[in-house]
């Protein structure tokens, strides 16, 4: 089973990190094909806490070679300091890959990620403000500064003269701020070159060199399904292709290579900043999961919307992923509860829709159909078979299983590594 894909099938946090690093000692190569700092996952080893944003999780796994691929783009003072947080807990950073194509957030990218934000006022994203945006703008827009430009300050200067051109008329003249110097950008990104240039490789190369030995390769999305910009709840998502068909433009690997795809989905929803979320909840439920599930970002401490799962979005994860397996996180948070509300379709002014809505504002206006499953009050944080589950906890995961499009071969039931039941074994 030599390369497999683990996507997030909602908006999110539905424990990608935890999914990549207990399958850690499996696999040979971890590779982060798409966004960036803008991740936070967190991964629980034992009594060790580690909130990994920039690097792949697969970084924890001794023996691993992390990657950093084409399609991520790298805010280089980001990756020090979390290399750096990593190398003081006694963690070996020494394999990983940085890919020359990478595109890298400069800090202007990170200014106008915010300014444009504020700008936008009601109709904001609520973007993590890392710059993302503003980088793969950039990117498409072809006047992008990537890894290897980094190396040439000839060639460096051109770049970064080309990219802030426009901006700085944009800067001064619509959000009135200073003007950013092409030496100062210059002088900071070239201050980071040597420490770099070691870990920069052709990792298209190397990753497909490894298939063709045999090795185990796995793909780690950032992000999730409905935050892609092309298939997520555009225009609030984010700007790269965090499904499956991101692995292959973000890591140079062809499609014909992925064996496995598999979405990591919570057992509930939740969501952080704006953009439409049918099944949420603005009661003492979602406040419910909220504090029971830790639901604050990693990244911006912001606290995540909360809702009941939706099988909609999860029919429509397995669809446009190709999913093979669903991974179900945090079942244990759903313990107490005396029913268990699940989203099967939505109405919308009137009309039933069993597949997510073509139209934008048909989904705006999306209220959820439930159903109702019996809870369970049984302390589930110990199981490790699905037999050690509650009949009740037994029945949602199946109920879920067949409305979601794929099998749910991997159960979270807590943090850590540990906490997990494996019906399917996914490697
Ligand atoms: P990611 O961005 O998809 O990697 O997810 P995050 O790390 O942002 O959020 C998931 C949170 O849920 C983290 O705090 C994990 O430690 C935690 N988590 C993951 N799986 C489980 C689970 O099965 N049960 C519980 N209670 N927590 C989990
Ligand atoms: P992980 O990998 C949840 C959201 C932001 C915002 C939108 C655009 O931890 O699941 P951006 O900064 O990317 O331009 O913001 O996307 N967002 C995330 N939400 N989990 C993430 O990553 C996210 N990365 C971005 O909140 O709504
Ligand atoms: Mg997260």
């Amino acid at each position: 089973m030599p390369a497999i894909v683990v996507v997030g099938a909602q908006w999110g946090d539905e424990g990608k990190g935890k999914a990549t690093d207990q399958l850690g000692s499996q696999v040979d190569f971890v590779v982060k094909f798409n966004g960036g700092n803008n991740a936070g996952h967190t991964v629980v080893v034992g009594s060790e806490k580690y909130a990994l944003h920039l690097l792949p999780s697969g970084i924890l796994s001794p023996g691993v070679t992390p990657v950093i691929g084409n399609g991520v783009v790298v805010d280089i003072e980001v990756l020090f300091q979390e290399l750096d947080a990593l190398v003081a807990r006694g963690v070996d950073v020494s394999r990983l890959l940085v890919s020359s194509a990478a595109h890298v957030i400069a800090p202007f990218h990170r200014t106008l990620d915010k300014v444009s934000e504020r700008f936008l006022g009601k109709r904001r994203i609520g973007t993590t403000g890392r710059g993302i945006g503003p980088a793969y703008a950039d990117k498409i827009n072809r006047v992008g500064i990537r890894v290897q430009d980094l190396f040439d300050e000839n060639i460096l200067r051109q770049k970064i003269e080309g990219s802030l051109d426009q901006k700085n008329h944009l800067l001064v003249k619509v959000y009135n701020r200073r003007a950013i110097t092409v030496d100062e950008t210059v002088e900071e990104l070239l201050a980071y070159a040597e420490r770099l240039r070691p870990m920069v490789a052709d990792t298209s190369l190397v990753l497909n060199e490894a298939l063709d030995a045999g090795k185990t390769v796995l793909f780690e999305g950032g992000q999730a399904t409905m935050l892609d910009v092309d298939h997520g709840t555009y225009p609030f998502v984010t700007s790269s292709n965090a499904t499956a068909g991101g692995v292959c433009t973000g890591s140079g690997i062809g499609p014909t290579r992925i064996d496995r795809v598999v979405g990591v989905i919570k057992a509930y929803t939740t969501r952080v900043g704006e953009g439409p979320f049918p099944t949420e909840l603005h009661d003492d439920m979602g406040e419910f999961l909220r504090t029971t599930g830790g639901e604050f970002g990693v990244t911006t401490g912001r606290p995540r919307r909360c809702g009941w799962y939706d099988a909609v979005i999860a029919r429509y994860s397995a669809r446009v992923n190709g999913l093979t397996d669903f991974a179900l996180t945090k079942l244990d948070v759903l313990t107490g509860l005396e029913q268990i509300p699940v989203c099967v379709a939505y109405d919308v002014d009137g009309t039933r829709f069993d597949e997510m809505p073509l139209d934008q504002s048909d989904f705006h206006h999306a209220k959820p159909i439930l159903e109702y499953f019996p809870g369970w009050t049984e302390d589930i944080t110990g199981a490790r078979t699905f037999e050690d589950l509650p009949a009740n906890a037994q029945a949602y995961v199946l109920a879920l299983e067949g409305m979601s499009g794929s099998r749910m071969s991997v159960i979270g039931v807590g943090p850590d590594r540990e906490q997990t039941i494996v019906r399917h074994e996914l490697v």
